[in-house]
């Protein structure tokens, strides 16, 4: 095809922080699950095969967020097969509890060299290139859905407030929407912690994207005027229903990962399922 007139190229919006220049690139999995197995769905073996599909990818990527559930009781003996599953990745993997792990086991496992906290809290900062990683605990140790409490939203808040320059990912396991799928949204992130957690990041503008899991779909809203993402699972996915009263169904989608990807000033996501 000819081009016909002067080519006009996009003004990106630039984050301050951020040149036209960087380019950084964040993958996500969430939801691995090992350990269970509903019908024929075998958990390591997607996790496997998602991580053929990382470790395979050119450029790679910078860095890998696991934004929890990573497995299905916490017993130890899971995360050692985690370890063993996410081990052919090259770079930096970070690493965010979600409602089936145990916050000892997990760090014990893949955060024994971070400084987290406070107190018992699975919360620590990261770097991927000029881009700042902000990881947050939303676990109800015991219970499904999940919470921000005044200790843990406090330590995103002093984060936040000592940078507001550096173009920054928070992290969560419970992502800060409502699905419109009745029973998912019963184990969700509590009310008062997404009202709280949106107060927060409305005075943060340089918080480019809210990332989690738990909801085994992709979905996209908004909290606090920052955009929220959910990623799909490396395990089954949550049935797509909207009904009133509707019961939680499975299903054996494929596994899938999402990258986040900083260019031309932006942060742009991209969801990629398995063939
Ligand atoms: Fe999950
Ligand atoms: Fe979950």
């Amino acid at each position: 095809m000819h081009r016909t007139g002067p080519r006009i190229r996009a003004v990106p919006v630039v984050s301050p922080a951020l040149s036209t220049d960087d380019r950084i690139l964040l993958a996500q999995i969430s939801d691995l699950h090992i350990g269970a197995g509903v019908g024929n769905a075998d958990p390591a073996r997607r996790t496997e095969r998602v991580v053929a599909a990382l470790s395979g990818l050119d450029p790679a990527p910078d860095a890998v967020i696991v934004t929890g559930d990573l497995t299905q009781l916490g017993e130890p003996g899971e995360y050692g097969r985690v370890r063993e599953l996410l081990a052919p990745l090259e770079m930096p993997v970070h690493a965010l509890p979600g409602n089936h792990d145990v916050r000892a086991a997990l760090h014990d496992a893949l955060l024994a060299d971070v400084a987290t906290g406070p107190g018992e809290f699975l919360q620590y900062e990261a770097r991927v290139g000029r881009l700042r990683l902000l990881v947050c605990d939303t676990i109800i140790p015991g219970e499904d859905g999940g919470r921000l409490c005044a200790e843990r939203l406090g330590w995103l808040e002093a984060a936040l407030a000592a940078d507001r320059e550096t173009a920054t990912i928070v992290a969560m396991h419970h992502p800060p929407l409502t699905t419109g799928i009745e029973a998912m949204d019963e184990i969700g992130l509590e009310p008062v912690s997404r009202a709280q957690l949106a107060a927060v990041l409305d005075r943060a503008p340089n918080v480019l994207r809210v990332i989690a899991g738990h909801v085994h779909r992709p979905m996209y809203s908004t909290c606090g005027g920052r955009t929220v993402f959910s990623c799909p699972s490396a395990d089954v996915a949550i049935r797509l229903d909207l009904r009133h009263g509707a019961e939680l169904g499975v299903l054996d989608e494929p596994p899938a990962y999402a990258l986040h990807l900083v260019t031309d000033g932006t942060l742009v996501t991209h969801v990629q399922p398995l063939p």
